[in-house]
């Protein structure tokens, strides 16, 4: 466990600093003045816990956790890889180990450095340019919705539903894998970013995720994997193909008779996959913008 007041000082400069622009070009003094309590705080767990230890280890953790959530709060479609989290996790463990009480300005200032060098190339060039000069950074709402109001939008019954299911992007709170259980039913979730991973809430990236082969009989995807394929696929995103050869792992992983349901719609992938030789699947849209596809063989 992270000690309290380091947990809660983590969460206070993230909170308070998550809406700063890491592309911003100006003064760095201009955008972050230095925070005393901060430091302070940082110093005091400094002289308490070695680098190497479990301690520290848990708030480097956490840091990561927290200033990913932010970052995906204000653009959810940056494609943030392991090493990428390592890469992020090693800025910390750096300014956390060189910093005093003498160098503490300068060091911010570094690490504000080393954070922009780090999130640039997650963005178009033509992106870093219009940012340069915004001091502030808005934010999207990435919702999590209910059980109910999922099930609602493929017009399905809880009973309609089959087991085991795989819910991807299921949301930090997993609200739609919880309402499963709570009705005892056999349910799964993956997603980058979980509040509570376990043994069945797997904290992975979509894309690096093994599917597995015929093991499915649900795969639910709501307001997650495909939006931000048709993203990628309407910003000539390198990433698109990696996107679509996963789409096919998912349908792959699906027992015969298995159902993958998901929004948004796909349209070029639905289209694909409809004029296939021998009609492997059976592609269905309850309502518009909402597919569901079965494996029939
Ligand atoms: C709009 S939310 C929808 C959550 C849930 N499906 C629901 O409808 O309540 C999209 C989810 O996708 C997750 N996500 C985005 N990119 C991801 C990735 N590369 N790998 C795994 N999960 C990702 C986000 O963390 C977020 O929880």
């Amino acid at each position: 466990m992270v000690d309290k007041k380091l947990a809660s000082l983590i969460h206070n400069q993230v909170f308070f600093h998550g809406q700063l622009n890491l592309l911003w070009e100006g003064g760095f003094e201009e955008l972050l003045p230095l925070n005393d309590d901060f430091i302070q705080g940082l110093l005091s767990f400094k002289d308490k816990y070695l680098i190497e230890s479990q301690q520290f280890k848990e708030a480097l953790d956490l840091v990561t956790k927290k200033v990913l959530h932010q970052l995906w709060q204000v653009n959810q479609y940056i494609d943030i890889r392991k090493e990428d989290t390592e890469r992020l996790k090693a800025i910390y463990k750096e300014t956390f180990q060189s910093i005093n009480r003498d160098n503490a300005s300068s060091m911010m200032e570094k690490h504000f450095q080393h954070l922009s060098q780090w999130i640039k190339p997650f963005y178009q060039p033509q992106m870093v340019e219009a940012l340069k000069a915004q001091k502030q950074i808005g934010q999207v709402v990435n919702n999590q919705y209910s059980g109910e109001f999922q099930l609602s939008q493929f017009d399905l019954e809880l009973s309609e539903l089959n087991f085991p299911l795989l819910d991807i992007g299921c949301g930090e709170d997993a609200g739609f894998v919880e309402y499963l259980r709570k009705h005892n039913k056999e349910a799964y979730g993956i997603d980058h970013l979980i509040t509570r991973p376990g043994s069945y809430l797997w904290e992975e990236h979509w894309l690096d995720f093994d599917y597995g082969k015929d093991k499915w009989s649900t795969i639910w995807a709501h307001m997650s994997y495909t939006n931000h394929m048709n993203y990628h696929k309407s910003h000539n995103s390198p990433l698109w193909s990696g996107y679509a050869k996963c789409f096919k792992n998912i349908l792959d992983s699906l027992i015969v008779g298995g159902r993958f349901c998901y929004c948004p719609s796909v349209p070029m992938m639905e289209e694909y996959l409809n004029s296939l030789e021998g009609q492997p699947y059976i592609i269905d849209s309850p309502h518009p913008n909402r597919i569901c596809i079965t494996r029939r063989h």
